[in-house]
């Protein structure tokens, strides 16, 4: 499945609106679930944001997951620098399957980033990567333009792509700006 940007263009170019500085609001709200569960994480289009360290330093045995050399590169010295270990794979996640089901999957700004005609096959990929009763943390991004990325999460059309029989839903939304002057919605789903 072809990207619909260069991404490896963008970092090379500094054309990376969408980075913020400091952790999603929404990952410090979630930090004291994060910090009473353990296992393994998977970070897909991880780009160079600081939740994968920020998971490693949480306890989680991460693995990120970009098509971009350059941002898999910056992951991998971060979490080098800060003494953590981790994987960083580059590589296209429609290509890539964990050795083992993951405990969590931490999805932002990812989805909203690919194509919406590989939405399905995309939701398709976390449904196995994650072991039944393992735990995906997504933000979706809601935006008004209609072109993208950033491609509109709508929350009803979530949860028809995350749907009720294969993903349980838990409480209600996270809200965090994002610097691009839109905003995203964070939720926390099992995988039945
Ligand atoms: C909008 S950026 C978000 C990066 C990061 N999650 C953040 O919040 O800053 C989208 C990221 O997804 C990566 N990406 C896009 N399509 C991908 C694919 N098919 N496989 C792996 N990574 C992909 C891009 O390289 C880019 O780093």
């Amino acid at each position: 499945m072809e990207p619909i940007l260069d991404w490896e263009a963008r970092y090379h170019e500094a054309s990376v609106p969408w980075e913020r500085e400091g952790l999603n609001p929404a990952f410090q709200r979630w930090q004291r679930w994060l910090q009473s569960h353990s296992g393994t994480a998977i970070v897909p289009g991880c780009g160079r944001s600081p939740e994968l360290c920020a998971l490693a330093q949480l306890g989680w045995r991460v693995t990120g997951v970009d098509l971009s050399e350059t941002a898999a590169g910056f992951q991998q010295q971060q979490l080098h620098s800060a003494g953590l270990t981790g994987h960083v794979t580059a590589c296209n996640l429609f290509d890539w399957q964990p050795a083992q089901p993951a405990d969590l999957v931490y999805e932002q700004t990812c989805l909203c980033a690919l194509n919406p005609d590989h939405w399905v096959a995309y939701e398709a990929q976390l449904a196995q990567w994650l072991r039944p009763g393992g735990t995906l943390l997504a933000l979706f991004m809601q935006t008004t333009d209609p072109d993208g990325p950033p491609f509109h999460c709508g929350i009803e059309q979530m949860q028809q792509l995350f749907d009720p029989s294969r993903w349980e839903w838990h409480g209600t939304a996270l809200r965090s700006d994002h610097p691009l002057g839109v905003y995203e919605l964070g939720f926390r789903l099992t995988r039945r």
